[in-house]
């Protein structure tokens, strides 16, 4: 174990970051531990962590996404997703990103590296 990664009973918490001051609407980026581009979203105080491609065409949401509340809006084509599961909610997105748990400890962000399963409805 490295000092990245804090341990519990139920879930290994990776560091992805120092905790990123986002105001209303902004989008933050970091890199998974496995390398992939993820997107930082903060609402009320709370912060979602989500894969950052667009499953439609791999707009890069962090770049280009609008947020609205819990819902993120890719620039390319209009499509939506909910942050907090990464559901693909509008056409022409389809296929969920990837969400992953978070948690905050001593002004760090901190991941599960791995995806909540979810299945699209
Ligand atoms: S690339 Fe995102 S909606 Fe088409």
């Amino acid at each position: 174990m490295t000092s990245d990664v804090i341990a519990s009973t139920e879930t290994e918490w990776a560091l992805l970051c120092d905790l990123p001051e986002l105001d209303e609407g902004e989008i933050a980026t970091a890199k998974h531990p496995g390398g992939l581009d993820l997107a930082i979203y903060q609402v009320e105080g709370e912060y979602f962590v989500t894969s950052d491609r667009c499953t439609h065409g791999a707009a890069s949401l962090y770049d280009e996404g609008e947020l609205n509340g819990y819902v993120v809006e890719c620039a390319w084509h209009n499509g939506t997703f909910d942050i907090r599961t990464g559901a693909a909610l509008t056409m022409p997105c389809r296929t969920p990103l990837r969400s992953f748990d978070t948690r905050v400890d001593d002004g760090k962000l901190y991941i599960n590296p791995k995806p909540r399963r979810f299945q699209q409805s």
